[in-house]
């Protein structure tokens, strides 16, 4: 048996990430439109839509370059992502505050996004992978850019939650 180089590690790696991208990207598109569904607010719900439609042209591309790899994307931990966010989206329906809260989580889980693509393509370019690198800093600028949207409304967020008369 040979052992792996250093570089198969890395490479390995890189798999292990995109895998967790997918996986991610899966629960957050669920999340996207659940929050979409719910919040009463025009601009919320647009940067929401518009940012559903980038998910889904992430999760294309990152199931693109795991075929590349010759790799699939991990059923496992998109089965789980899925049931997790079946269960917050039922929870944040009937939470107080709920427009203030589905904010914060909006604003949270692009920069999750944004952490673990800053790793991948740092990690990719040690690889060796190129366009693994280049396809992660694409998707981090459309992150960077919707998380941008949410910090331009956080005026508009107090306002909405001040409304509310459920603000727990
Ligand atoms: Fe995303």
């Amino acid at each position: 048996m040979t052992m792996p180089t250093d570089q198969e590690n890395v490479q390995a790696k890189v798999v292990r990430y995109l895998q967790t991208a997918h996986a991610m990207e899966q629960q957050s598109l669920d999340s996207i439109e659940g929050l979409a569904r719910q919040t009463e607010d025009d601009q919320f719900k647009q940067a929401l839509a518009l940012h559903a439609n980038e998910t889904r042209d992430h999760l294309q591309l990152l199931e693109r370059r795991l075929e590349a790899l010759g790799e699939a994307t991990s059923a496992v931990k998109d089965t789980q992502n899925k049931l997790m966010a079946a269960v917050s989206a039922a929870t944040a329906a009937m939470r107080p505050d709920k427009e203030g809260k589905n904010a914060r989580d909006a604003y949270v889980t692009a920069h999750l996004e944004i952490a673990l693509y800053e790793m991948l393509e740092r990690l990719a370019r040690r690889a060796g992978d190129e366009e693994t690198s280049d396809l992660a800093r694409l998707i981090r600028h459309n992150e960077e850019a919707h998380a941008h949207k949410i910090v331009a409304m956080w005026d508009h967020f107090v306002d909405l939650s001040l409304r509310e008369t459920n603000m727990g």
